[in-house]
């Protein structure tokens, strides 16, 4: 089998922080979305994976390489333009040739990883597709599915009126059949070749699609509560580990991870948290449920329910941080200067929440 991991689109719905860098990349509990689906494929045994980009293609290739760090090969599938899920399938075509593969679109995390739903898709050879399905409070965000007896009877992309509260987690298995899907259907009202259409008509021909659905949790990272929600799943599991130094005088609970390089000074810090390489912390509060990446300052202030990005810096904050995703590279200190006043500089849709 091989892997198919989508890495094209814009992310939009994540701006400010997608304007300067591709969504799959931003890191959940310090660890990019899209390494994270790498390892997931990886974990189940598949060692060719191909990589759809579009874009952002130069900053993914960057950061993910050959493969050769998780034992994968990798091999970029370019598509020019995000015309859809099951047009970035089609552009696929000659890497996966007629073998069966798995298609894990690159902004979704899930429990659990997919190890079982390959060994259930390896043997059944008659099985043309399995679709993974989970049940969400708002289905009318994504495609969803009715099932009669088991069985899927119809797939809609976003209705407005759902006919039920499963929805498709954005990981597919297909074989070959997929691409007589691909060529048939028309794009969408949104202009895009939908994948919810392409299984629509692989059902309608009567080719078999079985359904697997998902108890554990599922996150699509396309918006910024969804972000901090998936950080706090990931972190509730993630195995503490102390490879950094924390001074005497700082407490630092039991699911706490301090990765290497990292400085806890006169600190405190609550699990489950996580500190990232060369980032220190002094004289500072660090509530649960927060991921400090990479070269990160933090004095004099607290946070709490956070994810902090690399090289950003935060000095002298009088009131707690909370709830908030805070981008790379920012800086937020008190003034030096008069008149006492903010004073801000923020980016484009930058969401600014006072006291
Ligand atoms: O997350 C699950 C949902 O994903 C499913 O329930 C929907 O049926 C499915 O259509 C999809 O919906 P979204 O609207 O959330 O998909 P989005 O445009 O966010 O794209 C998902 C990923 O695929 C993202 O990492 C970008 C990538 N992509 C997307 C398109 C449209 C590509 O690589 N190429 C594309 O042309």
């Amino acid at each position: 089998m091989k892997g198919l991991v989508l890495s094209g689109g814009k992310g939009t719905r994540l701006y400010p922080l997608t304007y300067t860098r591709a969504k799959q990349l931003i890191p959940v509990a310090n660890k990019p979305v899209l390494f994270r689906v790498i390892e997931a494929i990886r974990d189940a045994g598949i060692d060719d994976i191909g990589v759809v980009v579009g874009d952002t293609a130069q900053e993914i290739k960057t950061a993910v390489g050959d493969g050769s760090r998780w034992d994968v090969n990798i091999t970029y599938i370019h598509q020019e333009q995000p015309l859809g899920i099951a047009h970035a399938v089609k552009v696929a075509r000659e890497f996966l040739g007629d073998d069966r593969f798995v298609m894990f679109l690159a902004d979704n995390v899930i429990q659990g990883g997919i190890s079982a739903l390959i060994a259930d898709f390896g043997q059944h050879p008659e099985w043309h597709s399995q679709v993974v399905l989970t049940r969400v409070p708002q289905p009318e965000q994504y495609g969803v599915a009715e099932l009669s007896d088991g069985r899927i009877v119809r797939l809609i992309e976003k209705p407005k009126n759902p006919p039920s509260d499963l929805i498709l987690v954005g990981i597919y298995m297909f074989d070959s059949h997929i691409f007589e899907a691909t060529d048939a259907i028309r794009p969408s009202w949104r202009g895009e070749l939908e994948i919810t259409d392409a299984i629509q008509w692989l059902i309608d021909q009567g080719y078999t699609v079985s359904p697997h659905i998902h108890e554990g949790w599922w996150i699509d990272t396309g918006a910024p509560e969804q972000m901090l929600n998936a950080n706090n799943l990931v972190l509730e599991e993630l195995a503490p580990e102390i490879n950094g130094y924390v001074d005497r005088d700082s407490q630092v609970d039991a699911r706490v991870t301090v990765e290497e390089g990292a400085e806890i000074i006169n600190s405190v810090i609550r699990g489950p948290t996580i500190i990232g390489r060369n980032t220190r912390i002094v004289n500072s509060y660090i509530g649960p449920f927060s991921s400090v990446y990479h070269d990160v300052l933090i004095q004099n202030s607290e946070l709490e329910y956070c994810m902090v990005l690399e090289h950003t810096t935060i000095k002298d904050v009088p009131a707690r941080i909370q709830d908030s995703l805070i981008g790379r590279g920012v800086e937020i200190t008190q003034s030096p200067v008069k008149p006492k006043a903010l004073k801000l500089t923020l980016g484009d849709h930058s969401k600014v929440g006072l006291l």
